[in-house]
C-alpha cells in the first residue's frame, strides 16, 4: 500500500538522502564535512545473536583480575560501597568453570554509586579473542545491582562483527565468595548487529 510505504522509515532515509539510491557525494550536497550518504537499510539485514558465558571477577589471591583503586575514608565507611572504584580484566568463559574455553575478556571497571543500597556502575568492554569474533567488541555500559537475581543493562556499541551493536545483557550470579568478594556471573548477552 502506498501509504504504509511512503510512511515508513525507509523511506525517511531514502529522500533524506537523495532522490536516487546511489551514494551521493559531499559537492552533490553542498557542504564539505559530510563525505557520503546512502541508503543504510538496502546494505545488510540486522540479525541478534544471543551468547552465553561466565564472567569471572576475582578480587583474592597472588593473581588478581579485579584491583581496587580508589579507597577514601568516605568509601571505607560505607555499607554499601560508596564510592568505591575497582578496575577488571575479567576472563570471559564458556562454562562456569574458570579452566573452561576463553572467548574474550571483560575490561573496565565498576563503581559504587548507591548511597543506600548496593548498586554499581558498571562500564566494561567485551573484548573477544576466540575464532571469527577475535578482535570484535561489545561495549555495556549499565546499573548493576549485584543482590538481584538478574540485571539487566543497556549494550551501547560494539567494534568489528558488532559494529552499530545494540541490545541488552542479563546478569545472574553464579556464585559468590562473600569472604573475598570472588565472583562468577553468568551473562546473556542479547545484541543486534549486522
Ligand atoms: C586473535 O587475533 C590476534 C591478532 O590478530 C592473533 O594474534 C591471535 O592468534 C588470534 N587468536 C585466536 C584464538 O584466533
Amino acid at each position: 500500500m502506498a501509504s504504509s510505504i511512503f510512511s515508513s522509515p525507509l523511506l525517511l532515509l531514502f529522500l533524506s538522502c537523495a532522490t536516487n539510491s546511489t551514494p551521493v557525494t559531499s559537492s552533490e550536497q553542498g557542504n564539505d564535512y559530510l563525505i557520503s550518504c546512502r541508503l543504510a537499510s538496502h546494505v545488510a539485514v540486522e540479525k541478534q545473536s544471543h551468547f552465553r558465558f561466565y564472567w569471572h571477577d576475582t578480587l583474592s589471591g597472588p593473581n588478581p583480575t579485579a584491583v581496587q583503586v580508589v579507597q577514601t575514608p568516605a568509601t571505607i565507611k560505607s555499607s554499601t560501597f560508596f564510592g568505591d572504584v575497582v578496575i577488571i580484566d575479567d576472563p570471559l568463559t564458556t562454562r562456569p568453570d574458570v579452566n573452561s574455553k576463553l572467548v574474550g575478556r571483560a575490561q573496565g571497571f565498576y563503581t559504587g554509586s548507591g548511597l543506600k543500597k548496593i548498586e554499581f556502575l558498571l562500564a566494561m568492554n567485551f573484548v573477544f579473542t576466540d575464532g571469527k569474533y577475535n578482535g570484535s567488541t561489545i561495549a555495556i555500559f549499565g546499573h548493576d545491582e549485584v543482590l538481584s537475581p538478574v540485571r539487566e543493562m543497556p549494550i551501547v556499541g560494539g567494534s568489528g562483527l558488532f559494529r552499530f551493536a545494540r541490545g541488552y545483557v542479563q546478569a545472574r550470579t553464579y556464585s559468590v565468595d562473600w569472604k573475598t568478594g570472588d565472583a562468577v556471573v553468568q551473562y546473556d548477552v542479547f545484541v543486534n548487529h549486522y
